[in-house]
C-alpha cells in the first residue's frame, strides 16, 4: 500500500512536472453472495478487498482534465466542455466518464478546475474483482473532495455506475461501487440495491480461523458484449410477466406461480434471482446468529443455482468449486457477473496450502491454464490517502 502511493506521487511528479494537492484510493470487491440481484433492486453482501487502486490528483488553472496510468502508454486529454460519453473510450472512459456522470448528478462542469490524474492499482483486472469500479470510485471521492461537491457515498457509488452504464456501455448494478466505497476492514457490506440502505455485517473470518480464496481462472469476460445484458433482459421480461416493478418483489413462496406463467428458461432465471436474494438474508442472518463457520452451504447453493438456473458459469469455475468442496472449503462458488473470472473458497487457514497444490492439479489435469490463487481479506473503503 505504501509503496504504490509513492509510486503514484512519484509517476505523477515525473510525468505532469509538479507536485500533486493528494492521494486517494478506492479497493476492488469480490462479492460474498448475491449474485445478479442488484439490478433486480435486490440485496448483495460484498466486501472491499485488501487491493488497491491508489491516484494522484493535481488541479489545473484551465479547464483540461488529463489522466495517464502505470498500466497505459499514453496520456489522454480533453478540455472539460468537451466531456461527453461519446467523446470517451479505451481505459480513460472510466476515469472521465466519472467526471461526465459528475455533471450528471450536480456538478457544475462549467465551474470546476480541470485536473491531472496519474493512476497505479494492484487490483488484478479482468478477475472479476471490479478493478474498473475501484478506479471509478476512487476517482469520484476525489473530484468530490477537491471539487467540494458534498455528494454522499451512496450518490458517488451511483457516479461510478452512471459511468459504468453510459460510458463504458456494460449494463451493470450498484454492487461494486457501493462496495468499493462503504466497505470497512473485517465485514461486509449488506446492501438493499432498492434503497441503497447499507449495513456493515461483521465476518469474523480471522476469529474463525477461516481464510477467503479467491480463485482466478483466468478466463475472462466482459459484461459489455454478451450474456450479461441477455440475463439482465430476461429478468425484466421475467418481472413484466409477473407483474412486478422489479424481482425484488417475488419471495420463494411465489414461485410455484411463476413456473405456471413463464417459459423454462425466464422461470429459471427468475428462481435464480429470488432463491438468491433469499440466501443473501439467510446468510446475514447466519452470520450474525452462528458465524462464519456456518455459512457454507448457502454459498454451495448459490453456486448450483448460477449453474444451472441461471447458467453464467463456465466449466473452469465449475472444476474450482468442486476441486474446492472436496478438499476442505466450507462452501465455494464463483464470484461476480460469470462467464469467467473467479471463484471464491471459504476454508479453515490450516486447509488453504493443500487446497491450492489441488486446484493446481486438477486444473493442469484437465488441460486448463494455470490459475491465480490468492488469499484477500475485507478492507476499508475508498479514502483519502495522508
Ligand atoms: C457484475 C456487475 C454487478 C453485478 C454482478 C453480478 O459485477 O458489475 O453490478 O450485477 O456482476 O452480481
Amino acid at each position: 500500500m505504501t509503496d504504490i502511493r509513492d509510486d503514484v506521487r512519484e509517476g505523477f511528479a515525473a510525468l505532469y512536472g509538479y507536485e500533486p494537492s493528494g492521494i486517494w484510493s478506492a479497493p476492488g470487491r469480490v462479492n460474498l453472495i448475491g449474485e445478479h440481484t442488484d439490478y433486480n433492486e435486490g440485496f448483495v453482501l460484498p466486501l472491499a478487498i485488501n487491493r488497491r487502486t491508489v491516484l494522484a490528483l493535481g488541479l489545473r488553472e484551465d479547464r483540461i482534465a488529463r489522466v495517464a496510468s502505470a498500466f497505459a502508454d499514453e496520456v489522454v486529454e480533453i478540455d472539460l466542455a468537451e466531456l461527453s460519453p461519446e467523446r470517451l473510450s479505451g481505459w480513460a472512459a472510466y476515469p472521465l466518464g466519472v467526471a461526465w456522470a459528475l455533471g450528471e448528478r450536480g456538478a457544475d462542469l462549467a465551474a470546476v478546475p480541470g485536473f491531472d490524474i496519474f493512476i497505479e492499482s494492484d487490483v488484478p483486472v479482468g478477475a472479476g474483482l471490479s478493478s474498473s469500479a475501484a478506479i471509478e470510485s476512487a476517482v469520484a471521492i476525489a473530484l468530490n473532495d477537491v471539487w467540494q461537491l458534498g455528494l454522499d457515498r451512496s450518490t458517488l457509488a451511483l457516479v461510478g455506475q452512471l459511468a459504468e452504464n453510459k460510458v463504458v456501455g456494460a449494463p451493470t448494478g450498484i454492487m461494486d461501487q457501493s462496495a468499493s466505497l462503504l466497505g470497512r476492514k473485517d465485514s461486509a457490506v449488506f446492501l438493499d440495491c432498492r434503497t441503497l440502505d447499507a449495513q456493515i455485517i461483521d465476518l469474523g473470518f480471522e476469529a474463525a480461523g477461516l481464510v477467503l480464496l479467491i480463485i482466478d481462472t483466468g478466463v475472462s469476460h466482459s459484461h459489455a458484449t454478451g450474456g450479461y445484458a441477455e440475463r439482465r433482459a430476461s429478468c425484466e421480461l421475467g418481472a413484466r410477466e409477473l407483474g412486478v416493478s422489479a424481482l425484488r418483489d417475488v419471495s420463494v413462496d411465489d414461485l410455484p406461480r411463476a413456473r405456471e406463467v413463464l417459459d423454462d428458461v425466464t422461470f429459471r432465471r427468475v428462481r435464480h434471482v429470488v432463491t438468491e436474494n433469499q440466501r443473501v438474508l439467510d446468510t446475514v442472518r447466519t452470520l450474525r446468529e452462528q458465524g462464519a463457520g456456518a455459512i457454507g452451504d448457502l454459498l454451495d447453493a448459490s453456486h448450483v443455482s448460477m449453474r444451472d438456473d441461471f447458467e453464467i458459469s463456465v466449466a473452469e469455475l465449475d472444476l474450482a468449486v468442486e476441486t474446492a468442496q472436496s478438499n476442505g472449503a466450507l462452501g465455494a462458488r464463483m464470484t461476480g457477473g460469470g462467464f469467467g473470472g473467479a471463484a471464491i473458497a471459504l476454508i479453515r487457514a490450516e486447509d488453504l496450502s493443500r487446497l491450492q497444490v489441488a486446484i493446481d492439479g486438477a486444473f493442469a489435469e484437465h488441460g486448463y491454464g494455470r490459475p491465480d490463487t490468492f488469499v484477500v481479506t475485507a478492507a476499508q473503503g475508498a479514502s483519502r490517502e495522508p
